[in-house]
């Protein structure tokens, strides 16, 4: 990998500021858990798996923070803190599953004294982190099976790299693919309104050596009746148990367009981002994000003073339109109740 997302170092934690690239990598440090919560709510770091990776780093800090002599303190503090965390950005299952995941590590080694404790905490972030990365590995392995050489591929937001620990779900496949030597071109939708296809996917496909070409959002359309895209492939925020996906919005669209055109759409994300407690995407928090970021570029004025804009930063694809959901644990398909449900018990 030619960049790392995030990386714990010396008992500091340090983020790749998103919001700088493609022009600067520029590291911000986060010494406290409540600098983690602003990261992740400024977008320093987002994509659904890093935001979980950063949060349970997050919780390392709120344990160290903790000045509580007993257990029961201990927990109660570091529970306010993941609170707080989990409120940071609500679409991502990533974020809470991943704080709960240290709250019970915390609770299980709570009786082992509280040095302990936080160590125990530092090494399941760790072991959070090198999983992410994992998962990234074998979805690409697997995936990279449904890309044919020659192929021509649509992508929306950042499922990369940056997206993750490290590699990317939608980009790692796709990055899987061009290993196994596979001559692909990408379509980089420039997603607005953060630009995250634009400034960051097209910034790691370069980085990485995969031809690109970048269009904005309404050119996806137009290139797929004129037969020039094979196959479309995004990450996730979060997949309900019918297997209907929140993702950046707009994959919506791309997803309708991929179905009137018979243009295979897939998904790929790891288990953690798959909510079997959501029945259905209706029940998926949709997060709504200041306007300024549509009204404004780099804080100059791009539309009427005081327009009334709406920006909501997700959007519900129906299963139905989902030719596939790639994991780690495996390719699912229809009916993806049954199958989504069956990855937790393998
Ligand atoms: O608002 P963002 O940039 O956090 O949204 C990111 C996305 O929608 C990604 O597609 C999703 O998190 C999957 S990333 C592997």
């Amino acid at each position: 990998m030619n960049f790392k997302t995030m990386e714990w170092k010396k008992g500091s934690f340090f983020l790749l500021d998103q919001r700088k690239l493609p022009l600067r990598e520029l590291y911000v440090n986060c010494s406290t858990y409540q600098e983690v919560g602003r990261a992740i709510q400024k977008m320093v770091v987002r994509g659904a798996p890093a935001i979980g990776v950063a949060a349970a780093f997050g919780m390392v800090l709120a344990a160290k923070q903790s000045i509580a002599r007993s257990p029961s303190a201990f927990l109660q503090g570091i529970r306010k803190a993941g609170r707080s965390l989990i409120k940071a950005r609500p679409t991502a299952v990533n974020l809470l599953w991943a704080v709960e995941r240290m709250l019970q590590v915390a609770e299980k080694n709570l009786d082992r004294g509280l040095p302990l404790v936080r160590k125990s905490l530092r090494e399941e972030a760790q072991r959070i982190l090198r999983e992410d990365i994992q998962a990234n590995r074998e979805m690409g392995r697997l995936g990279q099976t449904l890309i044919q050489d020659g192929f021509t591929i649509l992508t929306h937001c950042n499922a990369g790299g940056l997206a993750t620990a490290g590699y990317g779900t939608a980009l790692g496949v796709i990055r899987a693919a061009s290993q196994a030597g596979k001559r692909i071109h990408v379509f980089v939708d420039e997603t607005r309104p953060f630009l995250q296809g634009s400034r960051l996917t097209a910034w790691e496909l370069m980085k990485n050596r995969i031809p690109c070409t970048l269009i904005t959002d309404n050119m996806a359309g137009a290139l797929m009746a004129q037969g020039k895209i094979h196959l479309a492939i995004v990450g996730a925020d979060r997949i309900a148990a019918n297997g209907d996906v929140a993702n950046k919005i707009g994959t919506y669209s791309v997803a309708r367009l991929c179905h009137a055109h018979r243009i295979p759409f897939y998904v790929a994300a790891p288990i953690s981002t798959i909510d079997l407690k959501s029945k259905e995407g209706a029940e998926i928090p949709i997060e709504q994000r200041p306007t300024a970021e549509i009204t404004t570029i780099q804080g100059r004025l791009i539309a009427p003073q005081g327009v009334k804009a709406l920006n909501p930063a997700f959007d519900v694809t129906p299963h139905r339109f989902i030719r596939a959901i790639i994991t780690e644990r495996g390719i699912v398909r229809k009916p993806y109740k049954r199958g989504l449900k069956a990855l937790f018990s393998r």
